[in-house]
C-alpha cells in the first residue's frame, strides 16, 4: 500500500481543515488541526551548540531565556525554548516515565519550563519514534510509550515537540509518528509537534496531517557547503508547506563560527525565504553583535513569518546564481538573490518574472541595508560570493519619492568564470567599475570611489564623475590597482562606493582579492600542498584521508582496489579543489577511483583543468570500476582546478580519492 493510501486509511479528521489552506497550494491532505505554526515556528534550541557537552545543563537553558526577553530576540518573535537530546536519563523509572539527568537539570523539567513560561516564552522537549534517541548512549525513545510520555511531558508543561527517528526497529514511519501526534492531542495540551526523520519517507507526501513541520534533510552542520546542499534539497518541496504543516530544512548555525557573516546572512536569508522553522542553534549568550543584527533583522523575519505562508520557489539557477521569489500578503514579493559561487556576481530578474502586476515604478526595499529605491522594473544587486541579497518589492504606489536603484560592480580579467580574483604582489591590475542605474528615474551627479588597502595606490584611467546616471543604462570607469611587492598573502577589501543624487544616496560594495603563495618548487603532494579553495559535496575535503562527511579529520586511510595510500585527497561529489601553480607547474599525476569504504551504487568523473582548459578527464567510473591513473600537463597554467562531479545520478556513496596526488613545479 502506498504512503498516500496508508494516509487515508487512517481516517484523519480532515473535514476540520483550517480555512487558511485556501491561499496555499497544498497537496490533497489536510494540515493537522491544533491551531500551532501558523507561521513557521520561531525559537531556540541547543543542539548545533552543544550536543551532548556539559554546556547543555539548566543554567543555559535559563540564561537563553533570559537573553530572550533582554536582547530583543523574544521581541523579534523568538518564542520556544527547546531542549534537544540527552535531557534524560538512559532509564525509565520504576512506573516506567522518563527520568530527567538530575546533574544537568538538578530541578528537573517542569522547574526549566516553568521558568521558561514565567518569561512569556514557550517550552519544548525532544523523543525519537524510536526505541532509544540517537545519541550514542541511548537515551529511552518513545516507541511503544507514547501516551505515557506525552502524557507526562503535558503535565510538565511541554509546549513543543521534536521526535526523531533513531532506533525505529523499522516499524511504519507513517505509524510511529501517527501514535505520537495521536497521544500528544488525546493530552489535551496544545504541542507543536515537530517531525524529525529527515525526509527518509518523504514525508511531505504524508506529514501534512501528522506534524507541524517536518525536517526534510539529515543533520545540518556548521559549513558553507552542507548549508548549500540543505537548500537546494529543501527549495524544491514549496509546494507541500503552508501554515500549520512547515518542511523543515534543520535549525540555524548562524553564530557558531564555521561560516562567514556573509554566508550566515544567505543562511538567514534562505531560510526565511523558504518559510522554514527559525530555531536559532548557537549560545546566543556568547553572540556577537553582528550573529544579534542577523537574528535579529525584521525585515527578513517578517518574509518567513508573512501570514500568507508561501514558501519561495527558485525561479533559476543558471551557474550557481540563484533567483528566488516568494508571494507575500498584501501582493508584495520577496525576492532573495543568492551567489552560490566563490566569486561576486551580478544577479538580475525582473517584477514581471517574479509575478509582480505591470506598473511604472516599483519600490525596491532592501532588506539587509534597509534602504528603499525605485526600479522601473529589474530587480538587480552586485552580490558578493556566498552572499545573498534580499528585497520586499512592491507595484506601485510612491515609488517616484525613493532614490532610482543604482548598483556598482568591478570587473577583474580573470582566467574562467568564477575563478578567484588573485593580485601579484608588485604588479598593477586593471579593472572596471560599471555603475547602472535600474530606475525609472534618472540619477545625478554620481560619483564613483574605489579604495585599496593601506599602502595600495588605485588610479582612476577614466572619468568617475558622470553628470548623469541615465535610467536604464549603465557607466563605467577604469582603474589601475597596485599592489605593494611586500603584501603578504591573505584577502583584501576593495571598496567601491557611488553616490549620486536625489539625497546623496549611497551604494556600496566590496570587491575580495587575494594574494596567493605559488605552489613550492620540486614534486610535491597535492595532500599537503596548500589549496586557494577546496568545495566538497559532504564535509570538508580530506588531506590524505578519505572523506567522512561530516567534520575535518574524519575520514579513513584511502583505499582504491584493496590498495591502501599514505598520501591524497578525500573527497566527495561535486568537489573541487583549486591550487595556485601561477605558471610555474609542469604535470599533475595521480591514482582515482572511488574508495573502497562505501559498497553502494555510485558514480563519479575526476577532471583536471588549467585555467580555463580541461587537461585530463577519466570519463564514468562507476562503483566496481577499476582504479585509473591520471597524468596532466599544466604547464603555464596560472590556476589548477581538481574537480570530481557526480556521475550524474546524485551523490550519495560518490567518496572519490585523489590517491597519491602529485604536482611537479
Ligand atoms: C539526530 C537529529 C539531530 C539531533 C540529534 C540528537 O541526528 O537529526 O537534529 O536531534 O539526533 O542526537
Amino acid at each position: 500500500m502506498s504512503v498516500r493510501l496508508r494516509l487515508a486509511a487512517l481516517g484523519v479528521a480532515a473535514a476540520t481543515a483550517a480555512a487558511g489552506l485556501a491561499l496555499v497550494t497544498a497537496p490533497a491532505a489536510v494540515a493537522l488541526d491544533n491551531g500551532l505554526a501558523r507561521t513557521p515556528q520561531m525559537g531556540f534550541n541547543n543542539w548545533n551548540a552543544t550536543h551532548c557537552s556539559g554546556d547543555f545543563n539548566e543554567t543555559m537553558v535559563k540564561g537563553i531565556a533570559d537573553l530572550f526577553v533582554s536582547s530583543g530576540l523574544k521581541a523579534a518573535g523568538y518564542q520556544y525554548v527547546n531542549l534537544d537530546d540527552c535531557w534524560a536519563l538512559p532509564a525509565r523509572d520504576a512506573g516506567g516515565n522518563l527520568v530527567p539527568d538530575p546533574v544537568r537539570f538538578p530541578d528537573g523539567i517542569k522547574a526549566v519550563a516553568d521558568y521558561v513560561h514565567a518569561k512569556g516564552l514557550k517550552f519544548g522537549l525532544y523523543s525519537s519514534a524510536g526505541t532509544k534517541t540517537c545519541n550514542t548512549a541511548g537515551f529511552p525513545g518513545g516507541l511503544g510509550h507514547e501516551k505515557q510520555d506525552a502524557a507526562l511531558w503535558a503535565s510538565w508543561g511541554v509546549d513543543y515537540l521534536k521526535y526523531d527517528n533513531c532506533n525505529n526497529q523499522g516499524v511504519d514511519a507513517v505509524q510511529r509518528y501517527t501514535a505520537m501526534r495521536d497521544a500528544l492531542a488525546a493530552t489535551g495540551r496544545p504541542i507543536l509537534y515537530s517531525l524529525c526523520e529527515w525526509g527518509q519517507n518523504q514525508p511531505w507526501n504524508w506529514a501534512t496531517s501528522v506534524g507541524n513541520s517536518w525536517r526534510t534533510t539529515g543533520d545540518i552542520n556548521d559549513t558553507y557547503a552542507k548549508m548549500l546542499s540543505i537548500f537546494k534539497a529543501n527549495i524544491k518541496l514549496g509546494q507541500y508547506a503552508g501554515p500549520g504543516h512547515w518542511n523543515d530544512p534543520d535549525m540555524l548555525e548562524v553564530g557558531n563560527g564555521g561560516m562567514t557573516d556573509t554566508e550566515y546572512r544567505s543562511h538567514f536569508s534562505l531560510w526565511s525565504i523558504m518559510a522554514s522553522p527559525l530555531l536559532i542553534g548557537s549560545d546566543i549568550r556568547k553572540a556577537t553583535p553582528a550573529t544579534m543584527a542577523i537574528l535579529t533583522n525584521k525585515d527578513v523575519i517578517a518574509v518567513d513569518q508573512d501570514p500568507l505562508g508561501v514558501q519561495g520557489t527558485e525561479l533559476s539557477n543558471a551557474n550557481g546564481l540563484h533567483v528566488i521569489s516568494k508571494p507575500l500578503a498584501g501582493g508584495d514579493r520577496a525576492v532573495a538573490l543568492f551567489n552560490e559561487n566563490g566569486t561576486p556576481a551580478t544577479i538580475s530578474t525582473t517584477a514581471a518574472a517574479v509575478g509582480l502586476p505591470k506598473a511604472l515604478g516599483y519600490q525596491l526595499n532592501d532588506l539587509w541595508s534597509h534602504k528603499t529605491t525605485e526600479t522601473a522594473g529589474k530587480i538587480s544587486a552586485t552580490v558578493p560570493a556566498h552572499g545573498t541579497a534580499m528585497f520586499r518589492v512592491h507595484a506601485g504606489g510612491a515609488w517616484w519619492s525613493n532614490p532610482p536603484a543604482v548598483h556598482t560592480s568591478a570587473d577583474l580579467p580573470l582566467p574562467y568564470p568564477g575563478a578567484p580574483a588573485l593580485v601579484q604582489p608588485g604588479t598593477t591590475t586593471t579593472l572596471t567599475t560599471t555603475t547602472t542605474n535600474d530606475g525609472v528615474l534618472p540619477g545625478l551627479l554620481g560619483e564613483v570611489k574605489l579604495t585599496g588597502p593601506a599602502g595600495w595606490t588605485v588610479k582612476a584611467t577614466s572619468p568617475t564623475f558622470h553628470p548623469v546616471l541615465p535610467a536604464g543604462r549603465d557607466v563605467s570607469t577604469k582603474w589601475s590597482v597596485s599592489t605593494p611587492a611586500d603584501t603578504p598573502p591573505g584577502s583584501y577589501p576593495l571598496h567601491v562606493s557611488t553616490t549620486y543624487y536625489p539625497g546623496k544616496s549611497t551604494s556600496d560594495y566590496d570587491l575580495t582579492v587575494s594574494v596567493a603563495a605559488p605552489l613550492t618548487a620540486g614534486t610535491t603532494g597535492l595532500g599537503d600542498d596548500p589549496w586557494l579553495s577546496a568545495d566538497n559535496g559532504y564535509g570538508p575535503v580530506e588531506r590524505n584521508t578519505s572523506n567522512g562527511e561530516s567534520k575535518a579529520g574524519d575520514g579513513h586511510p584511502i583505499t582504491l582496489g584493496g590498495v591502501t595510500y599514505a598520501k591524497g585527497l578525500g573527497v566527495n561529489a561535486p568537489s573541487t579543489i583549486t591550487y595556485y601553480p601561477a605558471g610555474h607547474c609542469s604535470a599533475v599525476t595521480a591514482t582515482v577511483g572511488l574508495d573502497d569504504e562505501k559498497t553502494g551504487a555510485g558514480s563519479v568523473t575526476f577532471e583536471i583543468w588549467a585555467d580555463g582548459n580541461k587537461v585530463a578527464d577519466t570519463g564514468l567510473i562507476k562503483r566496481g570500476d577499476p582504479a585509473q591513473s591520471l597524468h596532466a600537463d599544466v604547464t603555464g597554467a596560472g590556476l589548477l582546478r581538481l574537480i570530481v562531479t557526480d556521475g550524474g545520478d546524485g551523490n550519495t556513496n560518490d567518496h572519490a580519492d585523489w590517491a597519491n596526488a602529485q604536482i611537479t613545479c
